[in-house]
């Protein structure tokens, strides 16, 4: 066994001989960057060997065959997270609820259950509705006896002579409401939901007060699973090699440390949360459940389950309260998924008078098209680009990253997040460089560079590492093959519609990418159709908005199942006319305004 110390992590960990540095670092909980899976090709997972020549090497390929002192060098740890969304106003009225409840004794010379008792009261509270006039609700006959309640009802109803106060979870299908109760105390105590929009790269959690909806914290971090690869596609193939258990487990871990420092953060303890509520694109969606993903690496690319479900927290390794639930989100496909879902559910895309067209550029592109309940989504092979993996010095948006770029009187001037030295270049800027290059003529319009070389964007002299911070024409290529998916998915969901591009009156642009680019960047490299010029915007992180939607009204919850299903998917790949219509999106498109040196 060999001794790696990790030095800016401060964490020492043993290896065998022959393990590889990036095996070494995801048992020692680092939670390293490997976009590629640990194939070798990314060049994210670098490392420096300190000591002697200060070699930099890629941990994944890297055998340890003696003691080692790493230098991480930060990795991306630090990246800023859209937690913040459009919220709109809806009518509060949550599956979960605190009800307060008389329960008369048992009759002298009976012998009538406690429990009994209780569930006659919270039947008969929750048919009169709050108000206490009798609502139009038929409650199923059947209210599950739950020895964990009753064991607690006994004393309570003793001390309190027949007051309790119960969160109770109300399910929906059809006409018929069943009631679960979900905890028992003597007196009112705060209670709480908890929202998640589990995306490929990072993960955003929201903490609901059970009163009134209100958030009480919001916690963000990179989801712990691009250890083992940065698309759905890779963690696919790792799960399905080494089994469930890794990828399920990581995720899993970073939801309970969310949920305990949220919990934490509102003075409250995770036992307090009954509802957590899941948003997630398909494969998200499948690993934190621990579904096998075979069917979403063959084709035809379906999910294995798509319906909406209310699961036990417990069966998934919640700790929260021990009968606390969680609501699903649907999938529509296997490449679009029930964050795709949320995002309709916040969005209110469904009762748009317009036709209105939604894009979510995460790791993939998701586009709907729609209005009035006439919806139509596909999935669009953009690969991680836009979150730095293929760009040779790409990176995600965090300190250090360049996010705009302009070419002013001959030279490149450039901002970074935080204003620091740059690192490298994140999506925001790829798409800035591109549009530059397009707009000054430096670009061919199959995208050759004039000088045939790299850009030099930022000198040696103003990177943190000392060397220039150059792209290649391979990066522009890769550019080209991002936005050319997406700019075809459009175009092809507004022909399958029989739409018009300029009938199209609003984009909807969801997520982080989304929020931060340049819309006449992305315009004028077609990644968005120039005819969209002037019809965008950014609605922030919709999914997490829609997960806090289906926890704060069953409604929306209701909801989100019949907007899963009336989404129509149109699979790209099956279309003849794809191929061509890809190809003819690689070029930048023609420029509306002169071409400026
Ligand atoms: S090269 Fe090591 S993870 Fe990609």
């Amino acid at each position: 066994m060999y001794e790696i110390q990790f030095i800016r992590e401060g964490v020492t960990a043993k290896a065998e001989a022959g393990e590889s540095l990036l095996e070494v670092m995801r048992r020692a909980g680092l939670t390293p960057d490997a976009p590629c899976g640990g194939n070798g090709r990314c060049g994210k997972c670098a490392v420096k060997l300190c000591g002697g020549k200060d070699t930099v090497v890629k941990s994944c390929v890297f055998s340890v065959c003696e003691d080692l002192i790493v230098d991480t060098m930060g990795a991306d740890a630090s990246a800023n997270i859209l937690t913040k969304g459009v919220s709109h106003d809806m009518l509060f009225d949550p599956a979960l609820r605190q009800i307060r409840l008389e329960v008369p004794p048992c009759p002298a010379g009976e012998s009538t259950a406690d429990w009994k008792r209780f569930a006659d009261s919270l039947r008969g509270a929750v048919e009169k509705g709050e108000d206490g006039k009798a609502a139009a609700r038929r409650l199923s006959a059947a209210m599950p006896a739950s020895p964990e309640i009753a064991s607690k009802l006994g004393p309570i109803l003793k001390e309190t002579k027949g007051v309790v106060w119960a969160v109770v979870f109300e399910d929906a299908e059809a006409d018929v409401r069943t009631l679960t109760v979900l905890d028992v105390s003597a007196e009112r105590q705060p209670f709480y939901m908890a929202a998640f929009d589990i995306g490929t790269t990072t993960v955003v959690g929201y903490l609901l007060r059970g009163e009134d909806g209100s958030e009480a914290a919001v916690a963000s971090r990179m989801n712990p699973q691009v250890q083992y690869g940065a698309d759905v596609i890779n963690r696919a193939n790792y799960s399905l090699e080494h089994g469930m258990e890794e990828l399920s487990g990581c995720i899993r871990a970073a939801v309970n440390e969310m949920l305990s420092e949220m919990a934490e953060s509102a003075g409250a303890v995770p036992e307090q949360i009954y509802l957590v509520s899941v948003a997630g694109n398909t494969c998200m969606h499948h690993l934190f459940l621990g579904i096998c993903v075979d069917s979403l690496v063959h084709a035809p690319y379906n999910p294995a389950v798509a319906e909406p479900m209310i699961l036990r927290a417990s069966d998934y390794g919640l700790r929260i309260s021990p009968r606390g639930q969680i609501l699903m989100l649907p999938n529509i496909a296997g490449f679009v998924g029930a964050d795709t879902v949320a995002c309709l559910v916040s969005s209110g895309l469904a009762d748009q008078k317009e036709w209105t067209l939604l894009i979510d550029i995460g790791t993939n592109g998701e586009v709907v098209l729609g209005r009035e309940h006439q919806m139509i989504a596909c999935s669009t092979a953009a690969g991680p680009a836009f979150e730095g993996s293929r760009i040779s010095r790409g990176m995600r948006g965090a300190p250090g990253a360049v996010n705009t770029v302009k070419w002013e009187n001959g030279a490149w001037s450039c901002t970074t997040i935080g204003d620091q030295k740059a690192r490298g270049i994140c999506g925001s800027g790829l798409l800035d460089l591109a549009a530059e290059l397009w707009r000054t003529g430096q670009i061919s319009e199959t995208g050759e560079l004039q000088n045939g070389r790299q850009i030099v964007l930022v000198p040696a002299s103003g990177t943190e590492d000392g060397k220039d911070l150059a792209l290649i024409p391979q990066d522009i290529g890769e550019l080209q093959l991002a936005k050319a998916a997406i700019a075809a998915g459009v175009r092809l969901l507004a022909e399958k519609m029989n739409v018009p591009l300029d009938e199209i009156r609003q984009v909807w642009l969801a997520g982080a990418f989304g929020s931060f680019l340049s819309p006449e960047s992305a315009c004028r490299i077609g990644l968005i159709p120039p005819e969209l010029r002037g019809r965008i915007s950014a609605i922030g992180n919709a999914a997490g908005e829609g997960a806090k939607d289906v926890l704060r009204s069953r409604a929306m919850w209701k909801r989100s199942a019949a907007l899963a299903a009336e989404t129509e998917f149109l699979e790209l790949a099956g279309l003849p006319e794809f191929q061509d219509r890809f190809v003819d999106e690689l070029e930048f498109p023609e420029l509306e305004e002169d071409r400026t040196e």
